[in-house]
């Protein structure tokens, strides 16, 4: 949530901020402004709405040039998004300009102190307070002030701070939300993540929690919160400029949709060796294993629908016992962990401040975590004890697809490793599993090849003012996240429910005006289904269901039918249903004229409570 980004260097015109805040513009966008120093003077423009109106706004200015400048992309959380409360925010004396990603928790109490002080406030953000903090410690030294600051701070915040005090200085401060450092000969950059500096530098230093970092044109010094020097990890990143792109496609998340065959390919390549499962970086024992008995697993969002389906792989293949929660419950939870137990967080951010919450509270239980993340150098690949990547590459759509099946196949391939170290499944099954899943990215290429009748379907669907998406078994966390596809891009009311539950309440809801999304793949339990389906007809609804080719019982009864390709084991199913009900949502919410990339109110990474 909140994107920041931040220059110092050899002078560059305003267009730089713009376009590295852009490139942010994913983690929040209800307003945005810029700040910089010219002529011992702080010059701010802030702008309620989209970096586009900011652009507008500051057309004659943005060929400009500064030198230092900070810029930052907001979701608000305190205070209407509105020009007042965009960021960056000055102090009394406008010496210090910053802009915050994160939440104060305690500047109710540090704002009633700093107005008794007569400190004046504009805004009604908990990020005000720091401006004013500093300004309050400030004796003739930056750094010091702040290292005053940031001991009064509670909550999470990583924030870039300049000041006409030390206009050749550029400052930013993390402790619980992500922070990046850019370094260049000719100037640094800080971030909020990758994909802001992605076209400027490959040089990065991921700033860890508690740490403050004083960016000069030509070098840069990293202090902890206690003032003292630390060593600046400079590390090279891995990612090509064209993966944060849009490369032709109307969207960032239909790009992501057709880039899933490749990512599951990458997967292979990362963790199939000989046709062996392996995960290089994992430290658990074999004996650890063999023996474990529970399995937590903790996410929010669509990583908590993958989470769900790692449930029943896990105790499907592993017969271990597997607990699931979404992290802002699981965290909040008197949950006994007991010994010999495992708890997987998956994020594709690695940035979600529950799921780091959850995950931080297992540790100090001294539960062993394994992650499943899409960011290397995110807080929870660093605070995890075991990681296991997602190559998805940048995920920049906020509706979550291709980091989805990655972390899908990720939970099946670490399941079926399990599974074989506890000796539960055979050889055969194992290796024919490994064949089945090898043939996934080509039949979702074929899918994906279906992306016109898709779209006709759903412009179809796209008039009903309210959905419900069935399924049974290994696709109920199908159908949960297909509803939460299409209500985060569409704003339709979505539901996910399993079709076994339908006569205990959602039933009461159809008619013809209701369109119902029913998974009936041949499994186990398709019969079950074709009965659901029946009922459903028997009192109007609309059906549209996603069958497999040589259906010919639930077609029939179906006003519409989306087919995909019959596996052998059916319990991989959910990775050829994803990229169906990605697309359906998708071509909705395009008929509607919704804006697919950034849906109202929404953020990619979540890292407030
Ligand atoms: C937000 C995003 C979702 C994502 C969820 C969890 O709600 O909009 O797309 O699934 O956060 O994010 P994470 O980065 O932890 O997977």
């Amino acid at each position: 949530m909140c994107g920041i980004f931040g220059y110092i260097g050899e002078e560059r015109p305003l267009q730089l901020w713009l376009d590295g805040l852009s490139r942010l513009e994913y983690r929040g966008y209800d307003s945005c402004g810029v700040a910089t120093i010219k002529n011992d003077f702080i010059f701010i423009k802030k702008q309620q709405g989209k970096i586009l109106d900011l652009r507008t706004n500051l057309k004659n200015l943005s060929l400009e040039k500064f030198n230092i400048g900070i810029a930052h992309t907001r979701w608000a959380t305190h205070g209407k998004p509105n020009n007042l409360n965009a960021h960056p925010h000055i102090d009394c004396g406008k010496k210090i300009a910053i802009v915050h990603n994160g939440i104060i928790e305690n500047y109710l109490l540090l704002k009633e102190m700093l107005l008794a002080e007569r400190h004046k406030f504009l805004s009604q953000t908990d990020t005000e307070v720091i401006t004013h903090l500093i300004e309050k410690f400030y004796q003739g030294n930056l750094l010091g002030a702040i290292l005053k600051c940031v001991k009064e701070l509670k909550g999470s915040f990583a924030i870039a701070i300049i000041s006409t005090y030390q206009p050749k200085q550029l400052i930013g401060i993390r402790k619980g939300s992500p922070l990046i450092l850019g370094l260049t000969d000719k100037g640094q950059f800080l971030a909020s993540d990758i994909p802001a500096i992605l076209p400027l530098t490959k040089k990065v230093v991921y700033l860890e929690d508690e740490q403050i970092a004083i960016l000069e044109k030509d070098k840069v010094n990293i202090f902890d919160f206690e003032g003292r020097p630390n060593r600046v990890n400079i590390e090279r990143i891995n990612i090509k400029e064209e993966q944060a792109l849009k490369k032709g496609f109307p969207h960032f998340m239909l790009k992501e949709i057709f880039e899933q065959p490749e990512v599951l390919d990458k997967t292979f390549l990362l963790y199939l060796k000989k046709e062996k499962i392996h995960f290089p970086q994992l430290n658990l024992k074999e004996s650890f294993l063999k023996n474990l008995k529970n399995i937590f697993i903790t996410a929010c969002g669509t990583a908590y629908h993958a989470g769900y389906l790692g449930k029943y792989f896990l105790e499907k293949y592993c017969g271990v016992n597997v607990y699931i929660d979404v992290a802002s419950e699981f965290r909040y939870r008197n949950f006994n962990l007991p010994n010999r137990s495992l708890l997987i967080s998956i994020s594709q951010s690695g940035e979600t401040a529950d799921t780091l919450f959850a995950t931080r509270d297992a540790k100090s239980k001294k539960i062993k975590v394994l992650s499943i993340c899409n960011m290397l150098g995110s807080s929870l690949a660093k605070i995890s004890d075991n990681l296991i990547l997602t190559p998805a590459g940048p995920e920049i759509g906020v509706a979550s697809t291709k980091a989805y099946t990655a972390q899908i196949l990720v939970l099946i391939l670490f399941s079926l490793y399990l599974a074989k170290i506890k000796n539960i499944i055979s050889e055969k099954f194992y290796q024919d599993a490994i064949v089945e899943l090898k043939a996934i990215p080509n039949l979702i290429r074929e899918i994906l090849g279906q992306s016109k009748k898709i779209k006709s379907i759903a412009d179809k669907f796209s008039k009903f003012g309210c959905f419900l998406f069935l399924g049974r078994g290994i696709n109920y966390p199908s159908a949960l996240e297909g509803a939460l596809k299409l209500k985060e891009i569409s704003y339709i009311p979505a539901e996910g429910y399993p079709a076994g539950e339908m006569k205990h309440g959602p039933i009461a809801l159809i008619d013809e005006y209701r369109a119902v999304v029913c998974i009936a793949v041949y499994d186990n339990l398709y019969e079950k289904m074709v009965s659901n389906i029946q009922e459903i007809k028997a009192r109007n609804g609309k059906v549209l269901a996603i069958l497999n080719y040589q259906d010919i019982q639930a077609s029939k009864l179906s006003d519409e039918a989306i087919y995909i390709p019959r596996l052998k084991n059916q319990d991989f199913s959910p990775l050829l249903i994803a990229p169906v009900l990605q697309l359906f949502a998708y071509y909705v919410a395009k008929n509607l004229g919704k804006e697919i990339d950034q849906p109202r109110n929404l953020a990619k990474s979540v890292t407030v409570e």
